[in-house]
């Protein structure tokens, strides 16, 4: 069994864990910055890389501790290189590589968004390629066919906010503070989803991508009109979102039986994932298309290294790993 040390800095976690090929999970330890950016509204690039400075070495060494290990059991360093907060990546990836040129150890320079799209192959030793996959956090809003590791397809894309982000958004507009998403969700559920009329950008058209901005707008107006309850905001907002979701992944689903091989398993990841209402919304278009349905457990569905040391795992299994040179890269799509 290969042993991968993987680390996280990409945007307000540090992270770091240690995963077994065998897709054991010896140790994975997160410490999050919420306090620190929460007089902000929303994370604050720079004080999250000088946050990681001061995180990522002890957390590294409690992970390695947690698991009785030193750097000489491990196999190899796989970091987050790209895409997120460059400051951030930056310290990540550089820790990175002193601590596999010090070891002697080879390097994975990981895509955090690999880390994401491979991250329910941990949580499930079933799941197989091809996978039609729903890549939803504060950041991304993207359906990839994962046809194996390194092949990927981006199917649909955002052309304005991801999901997250509108959660977020909806969160500081309706006063619940940050991190948005989980409080929205929480408010939703006391609230009536069609009591405020909001549009569902997007929905039926051609075109498989993702638009959220228009819905952000609308929020806001609603909140402002004074004429609602916020529950009913926050509940109307989840269902337009929910719909706009399926309606793109319904599309994407009649087009990807042209490229090869059907997609059997529907699979979510990323912040979003951990939303209920989301995940059952999912598991009933798998349901309606005769596909299977993978949702990684919520810890595994938010920022967090083990999938990146998995990422790590998978890439080192076939021999790709990275020179000592590698650049950290603010922006790397799939
Ligand atoms: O994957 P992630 O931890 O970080 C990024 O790479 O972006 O995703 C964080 C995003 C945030 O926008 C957060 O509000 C959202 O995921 N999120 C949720 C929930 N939990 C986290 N959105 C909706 N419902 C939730 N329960
Ligand atoms: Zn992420």
């Amino acid at each position: 069994m290969a042993i991968i040390l993987g680390i996280e800095s990409s945007c307000d976690e540090s992270a770091a864990a240690l995963i077994g090929s065998d897709r054991s999970i010896l140790a994975h330890r997160l410490a999050g910055q919420e306090d620190a950016h929460r007089p902000y509204g929303g994370v604050v690039p720079e004080i999250a890389a000088r946050a990681h400075v001061q995180i990522l070495t002890p957390l590294i060494q409690a992970a390695l501790d947690d698991a009785g290990l030193t750097l000489d059991d491990v196999d190899a360093v796989a970091a987050t290189a790209g895409p997120g907060l460059i400051g951030g990546v930056m310290v990540g990836l550089v820790t990175a590589k002193a601590l596999a040129m010090a070891a002697g150890k080879p390097l994975i320079a990981v895509n955090h968004l690999e880390g994401h799209a491979l991250s329910p192959r941990l949580a499930d030793a079933s799941l197989e390629f091809p996978y039609l996959l729903l890549l939803v956090s504060g950041g991304h809003c993207q359906i990839l066919r994962v046809d194996g590791v390194g092949q990927y397809r981006r199917l649909a894309t955002t052309i304005d906010d991801a999901a997250g982000e509108a959660f977020d958004k909806t969160a500081k507009i309706l006063g619940l503070g940050y991190p948005g998403g989980p409080k929205v969700e929480a408010l939703a559920k006391t609230g009536d989803a069609r009591a405020v009329p909001l549009p569902r950008p997007l929905l039926g058209s051609a075109e498989p991508h993702f638009s959220f901005a228009g819905l952000k707008s609308a929020v806001l107006r609603a909140a402002q009109s004074g004429s609602h309850r916020p529950e009913d905001i926050a509940a109307s907002f989840q269902a337009a979102v929910v719909d706009c979701l399926i309606d793109r992944l319904e599309k994407a689903l009649s087009g990807s039986a042209d490229e090869g091989e059907s997609p059997r398993t529907l699979v979510v990841a990323g912040g979003v994932a951990a939303n209920g209402a989301i995940r059952s919304a999912l598991e009933a278009l798998a349901n309606r298309h005769d596909m299977g349905f993978v949702a990684p457990p919520l810890w595994l569905c938010t920022d967090n290294a083990a999938m990146i040391g998995w990422a790590g795992a998978e890439r080192f299994a076939l021999g790709l790993t990275d020179p000592l040179d590698i650049a950290a890269r603010p922006r790397w799509p799939l």
